[in-house]
């Protein structure tokens, strides 16, 4: 009975360590990242679903204005960069020269 009780415990305490870390992954994953380095920014959203290479075919021939539209356009299918952070990104972007580390290595 004593036994069975602290098996219990053990089970209870297991479950709620997995339940927390699933549930502070979960809000990492789904509150974009603010603030930061643009350089960090772009490596850590413009990343998840396709490398930097179509970033990097257009440093140096996409303006302000186009990379507006573009990282707009990508935070509508999901990346992570928030609203406040949108002209950051594009400003580093435009003024990027190709080839340029560490988003294009
Ligand atoms: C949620 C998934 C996703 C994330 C995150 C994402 N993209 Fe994309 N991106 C796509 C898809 C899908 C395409 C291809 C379809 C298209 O061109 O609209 C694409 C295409 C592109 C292209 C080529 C299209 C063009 O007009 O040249 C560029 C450049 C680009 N992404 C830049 C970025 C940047 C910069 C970021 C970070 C702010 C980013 N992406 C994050 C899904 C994503």
């Amino acid at each position: 009975m004593k036994n069975g009780t602290g098996m219990l415990l053990g089970t209870i305490a297991v479950i709620f360590l997995v339940f927390a870390g699933a549930a502070s992954c979960e809000k990492t994953q789904a509150l974009p990242q603010r603030g930061g380095e643009p350089a960090d920014l772009v490596m850590n959203a413009c990343t998840a679903c396709h490398d930097t290479k179509r970033i990097c075919d257009r440093l140096g021939k996409t303006d302000r204005d186009a990379w507006t539209r573009i990282v707009t356009e990508m935070v509508g299918k999901g990346a992570s960069v928030a609203q406040e952070d949108i002209p950051r990104v594009a400003g580093y972007l435009a003024d990027l020269q190709p080839g340029s580390p560490p988003v294009c290595k």
